[in-house]
Parts: structure tokens; C-alpha cells; sequence
């Protein structure tokens, strides 16, 4: 199948702006208006409103979870900067979808993965051995989605593969009782970021489309969403981890629960009792029993 994927001139230049704008907009620093998508942001009726959770973060789990490195023995990144934000999230305007013409027309993940090829829409390129589109069943209710891949998983190119993958497994298979193969997994960039770095708004915005396809193509019922920066790409908004986990979002009419990044449970194993709870939440929501050991403490 042939289908058209280069974007319009422009079209990532004008998405990281947009990005960018928001964000200093959130920061409450004067600039430009905000460019607005056209899309109405629909939040479902039992979702939670942003700020509502009266915990204030500590500025560690923030830095842990909004970097979600991969692998504890790899250069730890700068720490993220934990930023308040009354902004509430919405979800992901459609014309993101645009931003490659005939994203939208790719029927299944088969044909998503053909309309990526060996992509070279960002710097990342040059640098990945693989990329790590995702695995799992293509029709899933559950799906989670977490940050990028890791050294692992750019030499496997398969999602969570390494130490912060083998928690999630366990988590998966003990505490959910499911196996790999019967949920989705995958990531928001598709590309391993250089020395365990952030990935960058540019990068951000010329993978997300691939995600927000990705996910309507699966259209699970429930979406796990891990780590800060996974969430925050999901819901356009700045609001900390650790004050959106455990509260269910909507994303594009799916419900999303938040909860902590793997890797940064491998360094704070106390919050694994919060994720647990989380994990406990979304298995009530989609009536599943919980298995009766749970994960590994
Ligand atoms: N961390 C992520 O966010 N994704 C992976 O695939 C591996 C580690």
C-alpha cells in the first residue's frame, strides 16, 4: 500500500509551537496567545478535574517519574523541573492526526507500521537501532502506554524489555493476572533518546500522531497510562504525576488511569502499594477479578 506520509511543510515546526506557546502559557509567562485547536476537549463526566487531589508533590518523584529512564544502570538525566498547573487537561485535538496526510486512513496496526516505515520525521533517527512501534494484542481493552524506549528496547525493539519492562510484566502477569500477549503495550516516541535523555517537544510532536492512531486503532477500554511524561503527552497538561495517578482521565472518551512510571518504582519501591491500588481500579473497571498474590512487593 502506498500512502502518502510526509507532513505539509511546516506542519511539525508549527505543532512544537504550538506545544511550546501552551507551555509557556500554563507557566503563566507572558507571550503570544495560545493557538487553540479546533477541536472541542471532552472530559468524561466522572473524570477527575485537574488539581483537585490535595497531595502537593515532592520535587524526587517528580524528577524520577516525569525522566521514566529505562534502566536505573544508565546515565541518570537532568532533573525535570516540577511545574504546577492550573490548566486542565484536554484531550487530543484531532487535527494532530493530520499533521501526516493519510495517517488517519491507515485501516490496522499492520498498516500503521507500514505508514511509519524506517522513519526519519525527527533527529532521533540516525541514532536508534530500532524502532519500538509496540506489541501486544491489536484488540486489547487494556493498553498501557509509557514514555520511550530504552537501550533494551532499542536493541530489541520491543517495548519494556528491560528492568522498568520485567516490573510491568510482573505487575501484568501477578498483579493482573494477564499475560503480555493479551494486553498493548507501547511508548509515546518510538525512538530511543540519546544518553537517556527527555525527549524534546519537536520529537514530542512528530511521534505523538503515531501514538493518538495507534490508540484508535486498538481503541481499548481502559488506557494505563505510565509516568509523568506519558500522561502529560496524553492529556496536553502539565500537571504532576503524583497529583493526577490514581484519578481517572478521559482520553478521547477512553478512560485513562494515571499511575508511576516502572522505573521510578524500582528506585522508590514504597509507592508500589499506590500503583498497586491503581492497578486494583482498573481491573474493577473492567470487572476483572484480581488474582489472588498480587505482584511482587
Ligand atoms: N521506559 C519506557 O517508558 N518505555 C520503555 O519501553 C522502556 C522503559
Amino acid at each position: 500500500m502506498s500512502i502518502r506520509s510526509d507532513p505539509p511543510p511546516g506542519a511539525i515546526l508549527l505543532a512544537s509551537l504550538r506545544d511550546y506557546v501552551e507551555q509557556l502559557r500554563e507557566e503563566g509567562l507572558e507571550g503570544p496567545p495560545a493557538v487553540e485547536s479546533s477541536a472541542a476537549p471532552h472530559q468524561s463526566p466522572r473524570s477527575q478535574t485537574v488539581g483537585e487531589p490535595p497531595q502537593e508533590p515532592t520535587a524526587a518523584p517528580l524528577a524520577a517519574a516525569s525522566k521514566a529512564p529505562a534502566d536505573d544502570d544508565r546515565p541518570a538525566a537532568p532533573p525535570a523541573v516540577a511545574r504546577a498547573s492550573s490548566a486542565a487537561p484536554r484531550s487530543a485535538p484531532d487535527d494532530l492526526f493530520y499533521l501526516y496526510p493519510g495517517l488517519e486512513k491507515t485501516a490496522d496496526l499492520a498498516a500503521l507500521r507500514e505508514f511509519i516505515g524506517d522513519c526519519t520525521r525527527c533527529k532521533l533517527a540516525p541514532k536508534r537501532t530500532n524502532l519500538v512501534f509496540g506489541v501486544g494484542n491489536p484488540s486489547t481493552e487494556l493498553m498501557f502506554v509509557g514514555e520511550a524506549p530504552g537501550a533494551d528496547e532499542d536493541a530489541r525493539g520491543e517495548p519494556f524489555v528491560g528492568r522498568a519492562g520485567q516490573l510491568l510484566t510482573d505487575i501484568i502477569e501477578r498483579g493482573m493476572g494477564m499475560t503480555r500477549a493479551e494486553v498493548y503495550i507501547c511508548n509515546v516516541i518510538k525512538c530511543r533518546p540519546p544518553e537517556n535523555r527527555n525527549p524534546e517537544p519537536d520529537e514530542v510532536a512528530a511521534c505523538e500522531p503515531f501514538l493518538f492512531r495507534q490508540i484508535d486503532l486498538v481503541r481499548p477500554r481502559v488506557i494505563v497510562g505510565l509516568g509523568a511524561f506519558a500522561v502529560q503527552a496524553l492529556l496536553k497538561a502539565k500537571t504532576p504525576i503524583s497529583k493526577l495517578r490514581g484519578n481517572w482521565q478521559d482520553f478521547r472518551g477512553i478512560r485513562m488511569m494515571p499511575t508511576f512510571h516502572p522505573a521510578y518504582l524500582l528506585r522508590n519501591p514504597a509507592d508500589k502499594r499506590l500503583v498497586w491500588a491503581d492497578i486494583q481500579e482498573v481491573m474493577r473497571e473492567l470487572g476483572r477479578p484480581l488474582p489472588s498474590r498480587g505482584p511482587r512487593r
